[in-house]
């Protein structure tokens, strides 16, 4: 070969791989890339994909799990009662059993429009901070609608007045794609009646969330906090518009503050003050993490209520033991395998999600801390798809409602593992925080605020790229 032919050549290979750089393709998938999870990553796609323990838990501690499940799924009953490891539900809740909500121990549901009760959505209450809410607001990040608490309960124990019912009514909102392709989004209209208290605060803030997947958590739990700050800190060195956020938090436990990184806003820092704040506000269960219902000083009934398993050696409701075996269960549900990851349809996709900024926000993987909190968990190479951070999502997603450092439009990227199970899990769970989204597309069409530019390059694809991302999404 000359020289001159060699050096065209190279050129032309040169100009290859600069377009290859400009625009990601991947070719083939990586080496481990079906394992979401790493070694407790699970092989199940049917309707229970979510239900299964980490797979790399040994039988002795599957028990562990198989016990915490149980407090999780059946349901808590309201004291006094001979089921006393159980007792205590209300006096004012939401449902009777975690997994209610968290259907499968996959996302939720908005109530269906015109039905008037939310089985597995709750909404937060709030009102704008003051002098006198100073407290309340360092701990819990807002300050509760004064006569209605944190959240409004729509269920009540015998005696005892529920606080309203909740119903979502929807407007269309068509959007139009560059060749004309158009998808009709909804946007939610929150409404509640039936207030069992009197009026609802006239500033108050209303936050609707969906119950999100169970899934990994503890292996978000055991991402190092510092790979989560590079993450804030890559993004705000970077000349887009993308500039996530820690929420910083309390740490019940410690009092001091903590990197938030669980619910739709991010405000818990950890799983057990998670699930110790589901307990009381959820389910109206007190622990020792959490050893008030969300009763005000307004609702006397409430107050008076019988508590549940009172004794010297277990002053609360949930025990430190059942807390404890719940938590366990909580941090290890194991997350499904990839499926079709090395389809070329797939890998298109997943070019199309890098070119179009998504990976920005949903950062593919992690390595899991040493000292993680179980051994399953720790060194764990995983690809949950979120910075973890706060997010300006713009106006149209946006509630009034703030807590800690999350703002009304600021919303905590969520993990994308496992999501395209998420129908067969729950066929009737949404997406997004209120659950407006009824599929994927309508989802990705909702990102505004920060990952506007990754909706408007979504919007100028057409129907092959459409459908390859789709296909993407569906496989992980
Ligand atoms: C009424 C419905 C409902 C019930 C009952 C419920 N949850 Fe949840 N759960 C939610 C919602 C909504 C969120 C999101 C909260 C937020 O954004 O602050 C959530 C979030 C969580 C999370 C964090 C998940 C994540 O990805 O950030 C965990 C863990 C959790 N719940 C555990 C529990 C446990 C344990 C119980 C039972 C003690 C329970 N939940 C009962 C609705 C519910
Ligand atoms: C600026 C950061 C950011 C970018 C860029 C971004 N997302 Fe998101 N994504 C989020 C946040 C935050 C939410 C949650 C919003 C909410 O619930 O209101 C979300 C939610 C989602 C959901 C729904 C998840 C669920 O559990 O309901 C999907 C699917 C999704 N994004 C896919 C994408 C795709 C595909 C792209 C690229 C086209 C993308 N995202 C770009 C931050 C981002």
């Amino acid at each position: 070969m000359f020289p001159s032919s060699l050096s065209v050549l190279l050129l032309a290979l040169g100009l290859a791989l600069a377009a290859c750089d400009q625009s990601p393709r991947f070719q083939a998938a990586e080496p481990g890339e079906a394992l979401s999870a790493g070694a407790a990553t699970v092989r199940r796609s049917d309707l229970n994909a979510y239900s299964l323990p980490s797979a790399n838990l040994s039988a002795a501690r599957r028990v562990d799990f198989s016990v915490g499940n149980s407090f999780f799924r059946n349901p808590w009953v309201i004291a006094p009662s001979t089921t006393t490891a159980r007792d205590g539900l209300g006096p004012l809740f939401n449902t009777n059993a975690c997994q209610n909500c968290h259907i499968r121990d996959g996302r939720g549901q908005p109530p269906e429009p015109g039905a008037s009760h939310a089985v597995s959505m709750l909404v937060r209450l709030s009102v704008p901070p003051s002098d006198a809410t100073a407290e309340a607001v360092r701990q819990m990040g807002f300050a509760p609608e004064p006569v209605y608490g944190m959240q409004l309960q729509d269920m009540a124990i015998p005696g005892v007045v529920p606080e309203g019912r909740v119903r979502v009514e929807y407007d269309a909102l068509p959007v139009s794609f560059a060749d004309g392709y158009t998808v009709e989004l909804r946007k939610p209209r929150l409404q509640i009646s039936q207030l069992g208290y009197g009026p609802l605060h006239p500033q108050v803030r209303l936050s609707a969330r969906i119950a999100p997947p169970m899934i990994g958590l503890g292996l978000l739990e055991a991402i190092p906090e510092e790979a989560i700050l590079a993450n804030a800190r890559a993004q705000a060195a970077g000349p887009g518009a993308i500039k996530g956020r820690p929420n910083w938090v309390h740490d019940d436990q410690t009092g001091t503050t903590a990197l938030g990184r669980f619910g739709w806003k991010a405000g818990q820092p950890s799983l057990d003050q998670q699930n110790a704040h589901a307990f009381a506000g959820d389910l109206g269960i007190t622990s020792s993490l959490h050893p008030v219902d969300d009763c005000t000083a307004a609702q006397a009934d409430c107050r008076a209520a019988a508590n549940g398993n009172q004794s010297a050696e277990e002053p609360f409701e949930v025990s430190d033991n059942i807390r404890r075996l719940v938590l366990f269960y909580s941090r290890n549900l194991g997350v499904p395998a990839r499926r079709g990851e090395e389809q070329a349809q797939v890998l298109k996709g997943k070019g199309l999600f890098h070119e179009a900024g998504c990976q920005a926000c949903h950062v593919p993987h992690y390595r899991t801390r040493a000292d993680a909190a179980e051994p399953e968990l720790a060194n764990q190479l995983i690809r949950p798809y979120t910075d973890l951070l706060l997010h300006d999502m713009g106006p149209g997603l946006a509630d009034a409602h703030t807590e800690f450092d999350a703002r009304g439009q600021d919303w905590r990227t969520p993990p994308l593992w496992g999501i395209g199970l998420s129908e067969t899990v729950n066929p009737r769970g949404r997406y997004l925080h209120d659950g407006r989204a009824r599929n994927l597309l309508e989802a990705v069409l909702w990102h505004g605020g920060e990952a506007d530019a990754a909706r408007q390059r979504v919007l100028a694809f057409d129907a092959d790229e459409r459908a390859a991302l789709l296909a993407f999404l569906e496989s992980l």
